[in-house]
């Protein structure tokens, strides 16, 4: 039978502060207030939800070094990447339907990204239009995050809309050909409960009520070096291949003319049995060599796994499931509230670290003993 909910989803629309403890805590906050499907389906993982629940804890891997004798105060975040000045060292990450958290939807998200200072990622899943994001971006960067067609003349519509739009970059991700298998949306029967206005042109359907597996089957799944070129010569700016998770596939991108990898397993929605993103990322950016700017993604949820995945390689890290968790319990206030959560957590942990600036963070050897 059709699932009921979704014609009466009614996601949460409050717009407040919140005094952010811990992002754990933010999980629980939001979990009583956004729908049970949506909030499964922003939650949940794959299969076991082994690489889900990993890509925290693997940040265990690695230790960071008390330094008591650093000269260190007042840490600086401010840094900048591709030509952005950026408050701290953290974007937003691509997520599909920020309106299954608020009914501001990415517009509400756009407005705390941009209040706090640093880059947006628009999905192609996205729920709102453009012009609806840009009335909370107000102008602010914003990178756009492609689930290519099968069609390649839609892909070139696509890209001309959101270089119209201002992206000064481009995030192919290239690791969700196919859904994960999401045993919680299955359960529930979960489906979109409103349209994908980007890329409602390749999909019969529009993306209302539609499943992720349904969208997906609808989407390329034959990407290869071919489609990172392709991307490349017809945008003419930078593409990001996301969803990297070994070097091989780096130095296939970067041959491909990729001009940043972005090393992300999707946040365990992908592949179970994958390991924690970090546990990837040093190997990666040994392959790398710093030819291009490597973002990070995958379980961040405190600032000791920023400091962590600066020190083993990332430029940049992505936040995703915490701002939406902020979006649906406080509006733009709350995602403007985890940001700054974020960079006050970072802010503590450099100053115990001893490194007064980001580049100093890139510097610290990490304890793996
Ligand atoms: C969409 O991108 C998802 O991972 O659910």
């Amino acid at each position: 039978m059709e699932q009921t909910y979704v014609m009466e989803y009614k996601a949460p629309s409050e717009v407040k502060d919140i005094n952010v403890v811990n992002t754990h805590e933010l999980e629980m906050m939001a979990g009583d207030i956004i729908p049970h499907g949506g909030f499964d389906y922003i939650s949940g993982g794959s299969g076991d939800e082994y690489t889900l629940k990993q890509n925290v804890d693997c940040f265990n891997h690695k230790r960071i070094l008390p330094r008591v004798l650093a000269d260190v105060e007042n840490p600086e975040t401010e840094m900048s990447i591709l030509g952005h000045n950026i408050k701290a060292p953290f974007i937003m990450a691509p997520i599909a339907a920020h309106g299954l958290a608020h009914q501001s939807k990415e517009a509400g998200t756009a407005r705390g990204v941009s209040e706090f200072g640093t880059i947006m990622s628009i999905s192609a899943y996205s729920g709102a239009k453009f012009e609806e994001i840009e009335k909370g971006l107000n102008g602010s960067p914003r990178w756009f995050q492609l689930y290519m067609s099968k069609d390649d003349e839609i892909n070139k519509m696509i890209v001309d809309e959101a270089k119209a739009d201002g992206a000064t970059a481009i995030i192919l991700t290239a690791d969700a050909t196919i859904a994960g298998n999401r045993e919680k949306d299955i359960r529930n029967k979960f489906v979109y409960p409103f349209g994908m206005p980007i890329v409602s042109r390749y999909l019969t359907g529009a993306g209302e009520k539609m499943s992720l597996n349904n969208i997906y089957a609808q989407s390329k799944q034959k990407i290869s070096p071919r489609d990172v070129e392709f991307l490349s010569d017809y945008s003419d700016l930078p593409i990001f291949v996301k969803g990297i998770q070994s070097a091989e596939d780096a130095l296939l991108a970067i041959g491909a003319g990729a001009a940043g990898i972005w090393v992300s397993n999707h946040g365990g929605r992908q592949l179970d049995g994958a390991p924690g993103s970090f546990d990837t990322l040093e190997e990666i950016a040994k392959a790398v060599q710093g030819r291009v700017p490597i973002v990070f993604d995958s379980g961040i949820r405190r600032g000791e796994h920023i400091f962590k995945a600066l020190a083993s390689g990332a430029d940049v890290v992505a936040i995703g499931r915490p701002v939406l968790y902020g979006l649906a319990i406080g509006g733009y206030k709350g995602v403007k509230s985890v940001f700054d959560y974020f960079e006050k957590d970072l802010k503590r942990v450099m100053q115990l670290a001893g490194t007064q600036t980001v580049e100093d963070i890139k510097q610290t050897k990490l304890y793996d003993k």
